[in-house]
C-alpha cells in the first residue's frame, strides 16, 4: 500500500547530494533506478530529474528499514530520509556527480508502486521507437532524452529575453481561425454553432502578425504552435513550434542584423561558439547552381561548376543533347574519391541520380594515365584540360557530370553532393555552417496545376525593381525574402511584406485568385492594408529544428515531448480517433466509411 508524504519534506534533489553536505540528514524523493541486494547490505539508486544518488540499507544498524527495502522494485516512487556519508574508497564512482557519497537510510516510504516497465529506464537500453512513443512518459525519464528538453527550455528562455529586451511584445493569436496559406493543407475544425462552417488551424500566425503591425504594435513575437497537414519526414511534424516575429519600419538588412544577433546569442550561450557576423548571404540562383539546393549544407565543399563553355563542342552525346535543348552541363569534383569510393558506392550514386529523374550520371576518374570512365573516350585532350582547369582536378579525384535542364541538374547533383559528403565522410562532428539564402524568385510553377504559386507565401513583397514584370513575366520577379540555413536545414524564413493593397491585389491575380475569391478569403487583410499599414517584415524560426540541430539529434521527435508518428498519429493517446455519432450529429457531419 502506498504511503503518504505527510511529515516528510524533500530538502534536496538526488543530484545535489555531495561532500558539501556530509553528515547532514536529508530527505530525497524519486524513482528507483536499481536495487541491489548484497545479502546483507541493500543499495537503492534513487533517480530524479537532476540525477542519481546511492542509498544504503544496513540490517545491523537499522533492521526495520532494511526489511522494508526488500519490497521495493524498479520505478517505485520513494521518499528516503537518512544521513549523507562518504563512500568507502573502493566504492567511489567518479562518473557520477554524487559518486563520492551515499545516504544511509533511516526512513523509507513507498509513495507509489510501479508495474514492471516495458523497457529498462536507462540511456543505453535499445528500445523500438513505437514502444518509446507508446510509453513516452517512461521514455522521457531517461536522462539522455530529458537533456534535449532542458536544452529546448534554455533556447526558449534566451529567445524571450533577447526579444523582450529589444522591445518585442509577446502577443498570442488565435488557433481557431481562417486558413493562412503557407503551402500545406489545413487542419480543419468544424463549428457547432455555425453548422457547415469550419475553422482552420493556423499554418502560421502570418496574417495576424501583419495586422498587429497595422495596429501599431511595432514589434511582435510569439513562440507558437503551427499546424500543417503535409507529408511527414524526420524534420517535419504536423504540429510544430515557431519563434515568430515581426517589426515595422525596418529594411531587410536591419532585420537580418537583428535576427543574426539572436542566432549568435543562442550559439554563444548554448554551444559557446562565437559566430562570425554578418552571416554569409547567398543569392538563390547561386545556391541552386553551386550547391543544387536552396538549403545548401556548407560544412563541406563539393561545389558544382558549370561547364557549358568547356563542353560546348563536345562529341559526347550526353552533353550535345542537353546543350542543344537549352540545358546545361555541370560537374562536381569529389577530391580523392577514386580510392575512397567502392564500385558499389559509384553504382549506387548512378542509381540515385536515375531515381531522381536524371538520364544518367557520367563520371570520370583522374588517374596518372588521364581520365577513365564511361565518357573518357568521347572527350578531347583540349576538353580534358578545360574540365581540369575549371574544377581544379587532381590525380585521384572523381568527377560527376549532370547534363539536362538546369532545374533537373541542380536537383540531381544537389542530392549527389549530399550523398557524397556522407560516403566520403566529409562532415566534421560539431561543425556548424550558417547562411542566408536571399533573392528568391517570387513565384514558382505548381508542377500539378501549372499555375503560379508563391515561393514563400502570397504576402511577401516583390523587389521594387521587379514590380514592372509582375504581370508580364512573373518568373523574373524576385522576392524580398530570406531563409536561414544551418547545416543543410532551413531553420527559419521570412520576408518584407506587401503593405500596399494594390500590390497585394496584383500578386493575388498572378496567383490566379479571382477578385471575388481574394475578397472572400482575404478581405480583412485587403481592408486593413487601406487603413495605414506601415512598411513591415519579419521572420519565423523553427524552434524544433533549431533545437534538434543544437542537440545533435536526427529527428524532431527527439525534441518534442509528445510527437506524432509518420502517419500523424500519437501512439500514447491514440489520437486521432473516432468520435461519437452524437458529436457528429451536433456538428452536422457524416463520415463516409472507407471501402474495405
Ligand atoms: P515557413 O513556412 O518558412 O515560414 O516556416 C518557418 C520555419 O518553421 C519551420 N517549419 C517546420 N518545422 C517542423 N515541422 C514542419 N512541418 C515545419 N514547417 C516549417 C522551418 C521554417 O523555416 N509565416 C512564415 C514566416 C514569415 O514569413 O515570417 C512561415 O511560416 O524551420
Ligand atoms: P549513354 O550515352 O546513355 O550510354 O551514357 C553514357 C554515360 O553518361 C553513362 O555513364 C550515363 O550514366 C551518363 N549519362 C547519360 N545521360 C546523362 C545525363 N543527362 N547527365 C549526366 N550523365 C549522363
Amino acid at each position: 500500500m502506498p504511503q503518504s508524504m505527510t511529515g516528510l519534506k524533500r530538502d534536496f534533489y538526488c543530484g545535489q547530494i555531495d561532500l558539501s553536505i556530509l553528515d547532514q540528514e536529508v530527505t530525497v524523493m524519486g524513482w528507483v533506478q536499481h536495487r541491489r541486494d548484497h545479502g546483507g547490505l541493500v543499495f537503492i539508486d534513487l533517480r530524479d530529474r537532476t540525477g542519481l544518488v546511492q542509498t544504503v540499507f544496513n540490517p545491523q544498524e537499522d533492521p526495520q528499514t532494511h526489511e522494508k527495502s526488500h519490497d521495493v522494485r524498479a520505478e517505485y516512487v520513494l521518499a528516503l530520509r537518512g544521513r549523507v556519508r562518504r563512500r568507502p574508497p573502493e566504492m567511489v564512482n567518479p562518473k557520477l556527480p554524487t559518486g563520492e557519497v551515499e545516504i544511509f537510510i533511516r526512513e523509507l516510504r513507498v509513495l507509489n508502486e510501479a508495474q514492471t516497465p516495458p523497457f529498462i529506464v536507462e540511456d543505453h537500453a535499445e528500445v523500438n521507437e513505437s514502444v518509446r512513443l507508446r510509453y513516452r512518459y517512461l521514455d522521457l525519464r531517461r536522462p539522455s532524452v530529458l537533456k534535449n528538453f532542458i536544452l529546448r527550455d534554455k533556447i526558449t528562455q534566451l529567445t524571450r529575453s533577447y526579444l523582450s529586451d529589444l522591445g518585442f511584445l509577446e502577443v498570442e493569436t488565435p488557433i481557431l481561425t481562417k486558413s493562412t496559406p503557407e503551402g500545406a493543407r489545413d487542419y480543419l475544425v468544424p463549428s457547432r454553432l455555425n453548422r457547415g462552417s469550419f475553422y482552420a488551424l493556423p499554418q502560421s500566425p502570418q496574417l495576424f502578425k501583419q495586422l498587429l503591425m497595422i495596429a501599431g504594435f511595432d514589434r511582435y513575437y510569439q513562440i507558437v504552435k503551427c499546424f500543417r497537414d503535409e507529408d511527414l519526414r524526420a524534420d517535419r511534424q504536423p504540429e510544430f513550434t515557431q519563434i515568430d516575429l515581426e517589426t515595422s519600419f525596418l529594411d531587410q538588412d536591419s532585420i537580418l542584423e537583428l535576427l543574426e544577433g539572436y542566432i549568435a546569442l543562442i550559439f554563444k550561450k548554448i554551444l559557446d561558439i562565437e559566430l562570425k557576423r554578418p552571416f554569409l548571404r547567398i543569392p538563390f540562383s547561386e545556391a541552386m547552381t553551386s550547391y543544387g539546393s536552396d538549403k545548401p549544407d556548407l560544412r563541406y565543399g563539393l561545389e558544382i561548376v558549370e561547364l557549358n563553355n568547356e563542353l560546348a563542342h563536345s562529341k559526347a552525346q550526353v552533353f550535345q543533347e542537353a546543350l542543344k535543348r537549352g540545358g546545361c552541363a555541370r560537374a562536381l569534383r569529389a577530391p580523392g574519391a577514386a580510392s575512397k569510393l567502392s564500385r558499389k558506392q559509384l553504382d549506387d550514386l548512378v542509381a540515385l541520380a536515375i531515381s531522381l529523374g536524371a538520364k544518367g550520371l557520367a563520371w570520370l576518374r583522374a588517374t596518372n594515365e588521364g581520365f577513365q570512365g564511361p565518357l573518357a573516350k568521347f572527350l578531347s585532350e583540349e576538353e580534358n584540360k578545360a574540365i581540369s582547369k575549371a574544377l581544379g582536378v587532381e590525380i585521384g579525384d572523381v568527377i560527376f557530370f549532370g547534363a539536362d535542364q538546369p532545374e533537373m541538374v541542380s536537383h540531381v547533383l544537389g542530392q549527389i553532393r549530399v550523398k557524397l559528403a556522407k560516403d566520403l565522410n566529409l562532415i566534421a562532428p560539431k561543425a556548424y555552417s550558417l547562411a542566408w539564402i536571399t533573392n528568391f524568385p517570387m513565384f514558382e510553377r505548381d508542377p500539378e496545376t501549372k499555375r503560379w504559386a508563391a515561393k514563400h507565401h502570397p504576402f511577401t513583397a516583390p523587389m521594387e525593381s521587379d514590380l514592372a514584370f509582375l504581370e508580364s513575366d512573373p518568373a523574373l520577379v524576385r522576392a524580398q525574402a530570406y531563409d536561414l540555413v544551418l547545416n543543410g536545414n532551413e531553420i527559419g524564413g521570412g520576408s518584407i511584406r506587401i503593405h500596399s493593397r494594390s500590390i497585394q491585389e496584383r500578386v493575388f491575380k498572378v496567383l490566379g485568385l479571382k477578385k471575388e475569391e481574394a475578397k472572400e478569403k482575404f478581405s480583412f487583410l485587403l481592408e486593413a492594408l487601406t487603413y495605414g499599414a506601415p512598411p513591415h517584415g519579419g521572420c519565423a524560426f523553427g524552434l524544433d529544428r533549431l533545437t534538434m540541430i543544437l542537440a545533435g539529434a536526427s529527428s524532431l521527435r527527439e525534441v518534442i515531448a509528445f510527437p506524432k508518428t509518420q502517419k500523424a498519429a500519437c501512439p500514447l493517446t491514440d489520437a486521432p480517433n473516432l468520435v461519437d455519432d452524437r458529436q457528429l450529429l451536433e456538428l452536422g457531419l457524416k463520415v463516409e466509411k472507407e471501402e474495405g
